[in-house]
């Protein structure tokens, strides 16, 4: 029954934002989708509650180049590039703001997260030119599967399969597999960890998922729509 009622969500859910996804090619036919992407991305951040997540997944499941079916995208989070990848089982909290980034199956984003491009994106030196002209790099950013970013924390670079960035962190160097790290800049608190939030199974992860807001449940796309308020989340 609650699959039933989850397929017919997400079907009209389609249907809702067909206009917007049609209206988005045809603008693409005259301005370049990451000129215009950013604003239909705010846009549809300031949808609140279940339906909000249920109508920016299937707006952007039309339009980037992956998006999986039970992820999980929450109020007021936007992604900047039309290139950004979201795999299945993911979770994105509140007010993230993510660059151009691959975050691959069952990866959880807290709330406040920025995923940014690296740490160079005006180029340094000495120059007469104004820092804003002087366009750097913008390494995209690889978020591992079953990854875990916590609260606040501003990532510039890939965190690998199972990493685990503490609350608050910055990270600036690539974090292995299995690794926890935390701090500014971040640093290894622990190596070859069993992820935190290694599998589903795991009471880890049972603490993680408690912590997500509304009772998330690791993207099995069972989530408790009745509980979800849609409102700024009381830190996950
Ligand atoms: C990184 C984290 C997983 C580590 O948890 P843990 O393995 O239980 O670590 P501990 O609490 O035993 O702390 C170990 C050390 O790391 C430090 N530490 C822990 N988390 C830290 C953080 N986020 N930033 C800086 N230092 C941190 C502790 O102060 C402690 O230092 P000490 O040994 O000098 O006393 C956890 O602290 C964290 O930040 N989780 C993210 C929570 C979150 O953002 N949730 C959002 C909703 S899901």
């Amino acid at each position: 029954m609650k699959e039933t009622l989850k397929i017919g969500a997400n079907l009209a859910a389609r249907i809702c934002v067909a206009p917007a996804i049609l209206l988005y090619r045809l603008e693409t036919a005259f301005v370049a989708g990451e000129r215009i992407f950013p604003g239909w991305s705010q846009a549809l951040a300031l949808l609140p509650g279940v339906t909000g997540v249920y109508l920016r997944r299937a707006f952007f499941r039309g339009i980037l180049p992956q998006c999986g079916r039970d992820a999980w995208i929450s109020f007021g989070t936007i992604f900047s590039h039309s290139t950004v990848c979201v795999g299945s089982g993911v979770y994105i909290g509140s007010y993230c703001v993510i660059g151009d980034a691959d975050i691959q199956d069952d990866a959880m984003i807290a709330s406040h997260v920025s995923v940014i491009n690296g740490g160079r994106q005006h180029g340094p030196g000495q120059s007469s030119v104004a820092l804003r002209e002087r366009l750097g790099t913008f390494p995209r950013v690889s978020i591992g599967r079953n990854a875990w970013i916590g609260e606040r924390a501003v990532v510039m670079t890939d965190v690998g399969d199972n990493g685990v960035v503490g609350a608050g962190a910055v990270v600036t160097k690539p974090v292995p597999p299995f690794t926890v790290v935390v701090g500014v800049p971040a640093r290894v608190l622990q190596r070859g960890c069993a992820s935190t939030v290694e599998s589903p199974e795991s009471a880890a992860f049972e603490a993680a998922r408690g912590a997500m807001p509304h009772g998330w449940n690791g993207g099995r796309d069972d989530h408790a729509p009745e509980s979800h308020s849609g409102l700024p989340p009381q830190t996950a």
